[in-house]
């Protein structure tokens, strides 16, 4: 017999769990409008949710922020192999899996058992025996052949040991498409929280505008994360597999998400954050591979060739609220051609003369030198800065900062 309720983890990127706990209670609502939000446990680097089998698993197509979704199965004090061996051949395992995990990732802080070798092997032990005496249905075999084998997490910390099932295969920042990556892209998952980020900033701030009444703007699209995350928010990922899709429990058929009407409000482009989406890029082959390869499905979003440093002026600059979502080269993977001192002052310059956004956001690293870093915020007045979160992009350690042009 299955439980009803299941405890799900969901990994997040450090220093975005505040964001990713809004995101569920911005989608439950529209995906789930029948049953209230749960509560959720906001832990560092992730999220911990009690709700059904079914909900757990969608939560993969729906949410844009997390890395993963784990499958919480079991909790146990242990502290030798022979206990560890008796646990996992005793589980139910018959419901999630068909064959022994060929992927382990194993963690130990502070307990007993702390060689992972020898936990690998007593697991692959148990998992032998286990599977001799309740082997899985052939054609669940061939139906989990087609999917990315689910992994098994086991943690010791303390010696408590938990036992979690993948539940997404693929990172979840892995969308269907999206081959082309351009120079320095920012990960689908942190360009999803920023642009939701910016959304509810300026929703607090002001309070009569709806954020989906401001434009948005990417005056450095490169391959154009921003305009793909922030137009496809409410439009949850059917386009790829995940592990649950191979779960025995499932008989074949893995939830999926049937939106009877309000799918058609979600194809109305009703999906996005914002009312339009534009983005400009100075580098003509960026340029032309984004448009044929990222956003070939993507006819909401417009993009063209500009310079932001030029004297040109922006063409199709859109009329009305406008909110500006950047993340310029750092001067890692892009070389910048003058010092971070030089170079990001002229930056916002022209973003303030040529678009004159209400709002303004940016991803960069901020120099260490308390100097440097006070001539670049600086530079970017009369704007005040609203909102900082602290990450890590591709390793670097980088602000992103929401500036506003006046407090009202
Ligand atoms: C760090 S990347 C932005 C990545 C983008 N957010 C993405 O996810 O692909 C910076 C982009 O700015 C472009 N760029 C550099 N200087 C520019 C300028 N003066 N005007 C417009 N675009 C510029 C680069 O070609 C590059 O594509």
């Amino acid at each position: 017999m299955i439980k009803n309720v299941f405890c799900f983890y969901l990994v997040i990127s450090p220093g975005l769990e505040e964001i990713s706990l809004n995101e569920i209670e911005n989608k439950w609502v529209v995906f789930f409008p029948d049953e209230k939000i749960p509560e959720i446990k906001t832990v560092v680097g992730g999220l911990e949710v009690d709700i059904s089998l079914e909900k757990g698993v969608l939560l993969n197509q729906i949410l844009k922020i997390p890395t993963r979704v784990l499958l919480r199965l079991k909790e146990f004090k242990c502290r030798d192999l022979p206990k560890l061996y008796n646990k996992i051949k005793n589980i139910d395992w018959s419901p999630f899996l068909t064959e022994a995990p060929i992927s382990l990732k194993i963690s130990c802080h502070q307990s007993r058992l702390f060689h992972t070798n020898k936990i690998e092997l007593t697991v692959a032990k148990a998992f032998q025996v286990y599977f001799k005496g309740f082997p899985a249905k052939k054609k669940y075999i061939e139906n989990a052949k087609k999917f990315h084998p689910t992994a098994l997490y086991i943690r010791f910390d303390n010696d408590i040991c938990t036992l979690s099932i993948d539940t997404s295969g693929e990172p979840l920042y892995k969308r269907s498409k999206r081959p082309f990556n351009g120079k320095a892209p920012i990960r689908e998952n942190y360009g999803a929280a920023l642009c939701f980020s910016l959304k509810k900033e300026i929703e607090l701030i002001s309070k009569s505008q709806s954020a989906t009444n401001f434009h948005l703007i990417d005056p450095m699209c490169g391959s154009g994360t921003f305009l793909v995350e922030a137009n496809n928010w409410l439009r949850p990922n059917q386009e790829r597999n995940f592990s649950y899709f191979s779960y025995p429990c499932f008989k074949l058929a893995p939830p999926s998400l049937f939106i009877k009407n309000r799918s058609n409000e979600i194809s109305q482009n009703k999906s996005s954050l914002f009312l339009t989406s534009s983005g400009y890029e100075a580098n003509a082959t960026i340029l032309q591979k984004t448009k044929e390869n990222n956003l070939n499905f993507e006819p909401e979003i417009n993009i063209l060739k500009h310079d932001i440093l030029s004297s040109d002026n922006m063409k199709d600059l859109p009329n009305g609220n406008k909110a500006v979502i950047f993340n310029p080269p750092y001067g890692k993977r892009i070389k910048l051609s003058q010092k971070p001192t030089s170079y990001y002052p002229s930056l916002f310059k022209k973003i303030k003369e040529k678009i004159n956004p209400e709002f303004l956001a940016v991803v960069f690293p901020l120099p260490e030198d308390e100097k440097d870093k006070n001539i670049i915020l600086s530079s970017i007045k009369p704007y005040k800065l609203v909102k900082k979160i602290a990450f890590k992009n591709g390793g670097i350690p980088v602000f992103f900062m929401i500036f506003c042009r006046q407090l009202s």
